[in-house]
């Protein structure tokens, strides 16, 4: 059973997400998102869009989902892209041995030892296993040997012989191989950026926590290219001294207090690799700002060595406080020129660029967002309790929310509901997302109006039909303000 989190009980009750074939048992770590979490996801998806391919003036492509080995042979991923595993001699279950261990010194109240654990070799891991007689969860069977288990999942195109394929662990390695032809076809210039949305799939040991640790994921990431040696100053149209005086919330490593800081200040102290960096955190706290994330609910932290991804020189997560205590929502990662140096070796194709009088590989710096546990974070930040009320609702601001009206009939009255379902026709016809209902009484309609988060709620009456005003209820502190048709289509 999971935990319950904040807003649990709404996403249960109206269907945001459910675990995903729950006719047949349902399996940990697949979701389906109902239509109204689809709609918010895709709102999220939107804002990221308008800032990380609009604003920075970025390309935005959709490679495939199945890639084949040779791929990830040259990516890394074949090799490193591996969790800890440690399975129980009686009943066969499987637990990532590094979270089991952290769990039980958070148990403990021992957090020094929990923060240690990823130090950890495979070996060391065992040990203390062993030396806190820690057991399977299920059985209480004894655990053994800790192996590494790699979380890609791999499957066969239909001809013998062929290579194996493997569906993406990360939308960048689709970036990465058509970057060349891409530069050329576009006529692109250094620095480059090149974005993608979809789904990547991780064969988590343990998947739990809802949204937070899933196999199937959706990934929002922009991947810059640019050349190390040059000194720009600015991407795209973004000012860089705007962007170099704004301030985030900062933890160094090692450090789970985090501090104000300028980026200009992040970079005299080398705690960020370089400006193209500190832009994608720019964008990312602007990101936060635009869906309404409570400002002291995220904050960036510097990742330790022995956690950084085999590809980067230097990692910041994006992580916002939920339920569930921090959990990372974006990574950040400086790639330098990992990962086209490694296809242009594997594939025996050559990827350089030309960028004024120098041919070179050029440096990547890569925003990687995870849209479904930004959501999760996002709705278990917007509950309202609702006291006054009587119901639980959602604070999502306009950009965020699923419908921006709701639109009622006050009573079940053929007249009223012909003007009503005509006003949500009009709202629809201009693009505008409106939610008609006509089921139970208009107290129930608010509820549940308010319970998704939908800001106004438009309602037709009597007047209505003699005046062509309705009356609108502002979803956060109820009030109901009478207006003319006219002034709201
Ligand atoms: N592209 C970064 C990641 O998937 O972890």
């Amino acid at each position: 059973m999971e935990k319950e989190t904040n807003a649990s009980s709404i996403i249960d009750r109206r269907g945001i997400y459910y675990q995903a074939f729950g006719l047949y048992g349902g399996i940990a770590g697949f979701y389906d998102y109902g239509p109204v979490g689809l709609r918010i996801r895709r709102n999220i998806e939107a804002q990221w869009r308008s800032l990380f391919v609009n604003e920075l003036g970025s390309l935005e492509v959709e490679t495939t989902n199945l890639m084949p080995e040779s791929v990830f042979r040259a990516s890394g991923h074949l090799s490193t892209f591996t969790d800890p595993v440690i399975n129980c001699a009686t009943c066969n279950s499987s637990y990532r041995a590094d979270k089991l261990l952290e769990a039980f010194y958070e148990s403990k109240g021992m957090d020094k030892e929990a923060a240690a654990v990823k130090r950890l070799s495979k070996k060391e891991m065992e040990a203390k296993i062993a030396e806190n007689r820690i057991r399977c969860e299920r059985c209480g069977g004894s655990l053994a040997k800790v192996e590494d288990f790699n979380l890609m999942f791999k499957t066969h195109v239909a001809h013998k012989g062929g290579e194996a394929i493997y569906l993406r662990p990360e939308t960048a390695q689709g970036i990465f191989v058509d970057f060349k032809s891409l530069f050329r076809l576009y006529g692109m210039k250094l620095p480059a950026i090149i974005c993608q949305v979809g789904k990547v799939y991780r064969n988590e040991i343990s998947p739990r926590q809802q949204l937070v640790r899933l196999r199937e994921i959706i990934q929002m990431e922009a991947e810059v290219f640019f050349d190390p040696e040059a000194e720009e100053t600015s991407l795209g149209e973004i000012e860089t001294g705007k962007i170099l005086s704004s301030e985030i919330a900062f933890a160094e490593s090692g450090s789970e207090t985090a501090k104000t800081r300028s980026l200009a200040d992040l970079l005299a102290l080398s705690l960020i690799p370089n400006r193209h960096f500190a832009v994608l955190l720019y964008l990312e706290k602007r990101l936060m700002e635009r869906l309404g994330m409570p400002s002291g609910a995220y904050r960036f932290r510097q990742i330790e060595k022995e956690e950084l991804p085999h590809y980067s020189r230097g990692n910041v997560d994006l992580e916002v406080k939920t339920s569930y205590g921090y959990i990372e929502v974006a990574g950040n990662a400086y790639r330098t020129d990992y990962d086209l140096s490694q296809h242009a070796k594997v594939s025996g194709n050559e990827i350089s660029v030309v960028s004024g009088e120098r041919k070179l590989v050029p440096h990547v710096v890569e925003a990687s967002i995870g849209a479904d546990r930004l959501l999760f974070s996002l709705l278990d930040n917007s509950v309202e309790e609702g006291k006054d009320r009587g119901w639980e609702w959602l604070r999502l601001n306009e950009r965020l929310a699923p419908y921006l009206y709701s639109v009622f009939p006050l009573q079940k009255d053929g007249k009223l509901i012909e003007k009503a379902k005509e006003i949500h026709r009009i709202l629809s016809e201009k693009g505008v997302p409106s939610y008609y209902s006509d089921s139970g009484s208009i107290g129930k309609r608010y509820a549940r109006s308010d319970e998704i988060g939908i800001p106004y709620a438009i309602t037709c009456d009597y007047d209505t039909l003699g005046d062509n005003s309705v009356t609108i209820r502002n979803r956060d502190d109820t009030k109901q303000t009478r207006k003319l048709i006219s002034e709201i289509l």
